[in-house]
């Protein structure tokens, strides 16, 4: 099987990004990193000399889709692109991933990405190209700045890792310690991004709201100095954890006017029990006391949440009390999982595994309930007046697809508007996954 050599070195490369919204924006640095050593982006990956998968561990299904990709980046001639296998599943699985395939050159952890082009060297050298340390200094600061961004909106990682330890969950075991990055390079690479045309920021860490620096200044003295930026219009950030949402942090949805009205706050389960042995360290009171908290300050605001059905030992009784959780809230969207047994996990080596059928069965129930739940809060919105930042081009001809404060898609047309523009609608009609709306005026951006 051809692929780059010492002679023939890669040129053109393609990144494919799997899981998380921290993935996508590793996948866009390490994009931007073989940018800078004059590589070119190509879409496909069949055509592209070198492929980079920047893997998902988070449950069984995400970690086997990695090896059916690698196997159909077989070409027909019987060649295929220089492979490296990133993220969660090359951590997890290290050296495991070349004794199973022969097609993988390069294997890097998503604390060690920064050292890709000298890994790539190496595979072309035929050594061995795998680095999944886990080194005390950060990657970020031997990553190029920012490039200029194809969009209005963009993510920035301020914080990673996991010190929970949540008993089902393999990220505090592929990520790491939780780590916060610096308060000058965070505001140095928005500004940078601003700078670029891009409009909204979210800020990303797997306990972003736990970030803290030296100075003792937590997530919400960050959003308050990302509000002075001139020129961005929108805060957000994901993925909190109950635990760490300060009273602070609650303030700031209260009067941080571009900190725009959205909490992702995971709860996984409704019943105590549960809770306890995902040692979530937090109950379904005190989860819900907070929400009461956070929508005293923005009653508007959009929440989501995460759930897992069939964690071990869960009974009819505890899915239930899930179910009576959901309905208590009314989350505007949510993401619901299958419970997956993780290697290394102490949930995996539990008794009371929940047979399949049963998971299916309250999956479906469970998703119908936030179905109509998300409907219900879209339809909601009705009526009101919003700003949507425009993103991308609608399928129909003159009609633009944006997002509310909320979060939802807003199709819209705006004759004169382009990508990137803020406007002013008056929401007309809402599905559960969309809204449409009517422009009110042009808004200087
Ligand atoms: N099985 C199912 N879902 C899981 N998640 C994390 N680990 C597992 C697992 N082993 C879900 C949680 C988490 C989200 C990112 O993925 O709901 O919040
Ligand atoms: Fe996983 Fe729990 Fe950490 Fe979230 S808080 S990353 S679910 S261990």
């Amino acid at each position: 099987m051809t692929r780059p050599t010492a002679k023939n070195p890669p040129r053109t490369f393609h990144v494919k990004s799997f899981g998380c919204q921290m993935n996508v924006y590793d996948g866009e640095r390490m994009a931007e990193m073989l940018g800078a050593e004059g590589m070119t982006a190509v879409e496909e990956g069949l055509s592209a000399d070198m492929v980079v998968l920047n893997t998902c561990h988070i449950r069984e299904k995400a970690a086997e889709k990695v090896y059916s990709d690698i196997g159909r980046l077989r070409r027909e001639d019987g060649t295929r692109p220089m492979i490296a296998v990133a993220g969660c599943v090359a951590q997890a699985e290290g050296p495991e991933i070349t004794r199973r395939t022969k097609m993988v050159d390069i294997v890097v952890g998503p604390q060690a990405y920064h050292r890709l082009p000298e890994l790539v060297g190496k595979a072309m050298r035929g050594e061995e190209a795998l680095d999944t340390d886990m080194p005390a200094a950060s990657k970020f600061g031997a990553l190029p700045g920012r490039a200029k961004q194809p969009r209005p909106t963009a993510f920035l990682t301020v914080q990673e890792g996991c010190d929970k330890f949540c008993t089902y969950c393999v990220v505090p075991y592929t990520r790491g310690a939780e780590i916060s990055r610096p308060w000058d390079a965070i505001l140095d690479e928005a500004k940078a991004l601003v700078d670029g045309g891009v409009k909204e920021i979210t800020l990303l860490g797997q306990n972003v709201n736990a970030w803290v620096d030296d100075a003792g200044r937590g997530l919400h003295d960050l959003i308050r100095a990302l509000d002075k930026i001139d020129g961005l219009a929108r805060i957000r950030y994901t993925t909190s954890h109950p635990n760490d949402m300060a009273d602070g942090l609650i303030a700031a949805h209260g009067d941080v006017e571009k900190l725009m009205p959205y909490l992702h706050l995971p709860v996984q389960s409704g019943s105590d029990p549960i809770l306890k042995a995902m040692n979530r360290s937090h109950t379904r009171d005190s989860y819900l006391r907070l929400l009461d908290k956070v929508r005293a300050v923005r009653p508007d605001i959009a929440l989501s949440g995460d759930f897992i059905v069939g964690f071990p030992g869960e009974s009819e009784q505890d899915f239930e009390a899930t179910m009576h959780l959901i309905r208590e809230v009314g989350y505007a969207y949510a993401f619901s999982f299958k419970y997956s047994p993780r290697p290394g996990t102490p949930a995996a080596d539990m008794t009371d595994q929940i047979a399949p059928e049963i998971m299916d069965a309250r999956l479906k129930q469970l998703q119908a309930q936030i179905i109509a739940d998300q409907l219900a809060f879209n339809q909601a919105t009705v009526g009101k007046r919003c700003s949507v930042l425009i993103e991308k081009p609608g399928r129909k001809p003159g009609q633009l697809v944006g997002k509310s404060p909320w979060l939802q898609s807003v199709h819209v047309v705006a004759e004169g508007s382009r990508i990137g523009d803020m406007i002013e609608v008056d929401i007309v009609s809402a599905g559960p996954n969309s809204l449409a709306g009517e422009v009110v005026r042009r808004k200087a951006a």
